[in-house]
């Protein structure tokens, strides 16, 4: 049973104290308006399903995202959530980030080493040193510092030089390649060098539409519009694109949603988030054995075209046409965007997105991107001007 030892409190009396999962916690009551840190948080990752025994008006409260303030997360909710991604996958990408590279933000200059998964950062006003290990998943950046928790940060690729974290607690850190100032001088930067260039094929271009003018990238093969990670049928993931799972950041939007949801009567669960390319596959697979290819392509991604594998899309309640116009699919369709997601097959634009109405399918975009599409009226093709038709 692995949980976090700096615990929480707990909303109600009725909890099990001697409950594995509270076995290291402190008991206290915190209210909303408290001041907590992180450290008060439970790891939502490590609950299991038997380890709840509480009922659906239990929660517990803790700083969930890093704003310094409490916030109250439904034990159920949770578990709901967390039900549908315990059966991940992890897998770990490294290799993807080598080489020296300089960050200059609020506590100074950094000089970080990246290398294969280990990495060294160097504070230059300080001279302070600092080991660590590091993974990649997607666009998750983990870092573990000895006997810290791990820090986690959204990793956004500018160029083959240049990529920022935005950490958890909000601070946003960019990063430039420093490698290529050494190449010439010895053939082992050298090949470091080369092996970065590899490992990070990019490529950029520009278009105009309707909407204006789009950058259009492709990194590592995958492809952003305007910085959005874009996946349907036009354009694919590759087969070994595995974020391990819902982007933290995804998934706690998702909490502040079904909160929200939640204190207006409506209670929100994922019935299926992220989903591997080999699961797509099966999923593909069955439905073709069922309905034929041609039905299938019309409501389900072939393996590689799917959002479901970007770790930021997700189905809520039930994938199926007795969801639409239920109260939940309601508030929605009304709300998702306030918390970062769009309906992103909406009605009557099926020869644009390329498949059926889906009001269960939400995509996240982050709240600025997702209030934008909404209010354009748009589907996510329309707005960056793109389509969604397979080339095979
Ligand atoms: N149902 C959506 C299109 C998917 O399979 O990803
Ligand atoms: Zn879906």
């Amino acid at each position: 049973m692995k949980i976090l030892k700096t615990l929480i409190s707990l909303a109600t009396a009725s909890v099990m104290i001697n409950s594995p999962f509270f076995a290291d916690g402190a008991v206290t009551s915190l209210a909303i308006t408290d001041n907590v840190s992180q450290s008060n948080s439970a790891d939502i990752k490590n609950i299991h399903d038997s380890d709840i025994a509480i009922g659906e008006s239990n929660a517990i409260r803790g700083d969930n995202n890093g704003d310094g303030k409490v916030d109250i997360l439904d034990l159920p909710i949770m578990k709901r959530s967390q039900v549908s991604s315990q059966t991940h996958t992890a897998t770990t990408i490294t290799n993807i980030l080598t080489g020296q590279w300089k960050t200059e933000g609020t506590i100074g200059v950094r000089d970080f080493t990246f290398d294969n998964g280990t990495g060294t950062f160097f504070m230059e006003d300080t001279g302070f040193q600092q080991d660590f290990t590091y993974t990649v998943q997607g666009v998750s950046f983990i870092m573990n510092i000895p006997y810290t928790l791990p820090l986690t940060a959204i990793m956004t690729w500018t160029d083959s030089s240049h990529f920022s974290l935005k950490w958890n607690d909000g601070t946003i850190e960019h990063f430039t390649s420093v490698s290529n100032n050494s190449v010439v001088q010895n053939n082992t930067q050298q090949n470091t060098v080369e092996q970065q260039n590899t490992q990070h094929s990019i490529s950029n271009s520009q278009y105009s539409s309707s909407t204006g003018q789009h950058t259009i990238q492709n990194i590592n093969g995958v492809t952003y519009i305007d910085g959005i990670l874009i996946a349907n049928k036009t354009y694919s993931l590759p087969a070994n694109y595995n974020p391990g799972g819902l982007l933290p950041e995804v998934e706690s939007a998702f909490l502040e949603m079904a909160r929200c949801a939640w204190n207006d009567g409506i209670s929100l669960w994922i019935c299926s988030g992220f989903r591997s390319y080999e699961y797509q596959r099966t999923l593909y697979n069955g439905y073709i054995s069922m309905y034929g290819k041609d039905a299938t392509d019309t409501f389900s991604a072939r393996p590689g075209h799917s959002e479901h594998q970007t770790g930021m899309a997700m189905d809520i309640i039930e994938a199926s046409s007795a969801f639409e116009g239920t109260p939940a699919a309601i508030w929605l369709a009304e709300n998702c965007w306030k918390y970062g997601f769009i309906i992103r097959y909406p009605k009557g634009k099926e020869s644009i997105t390329g498949y059926k109405y889906e009001p269960w399918h939400i995509r996240y975009l982050g709240k600025e991107t997702a209030k934008a599409v909404y209010d354009s009226g748009l589907t996510l093709e329309e707005y960056l001007g793109i389509n969604s038709v397979y080339s095979y």
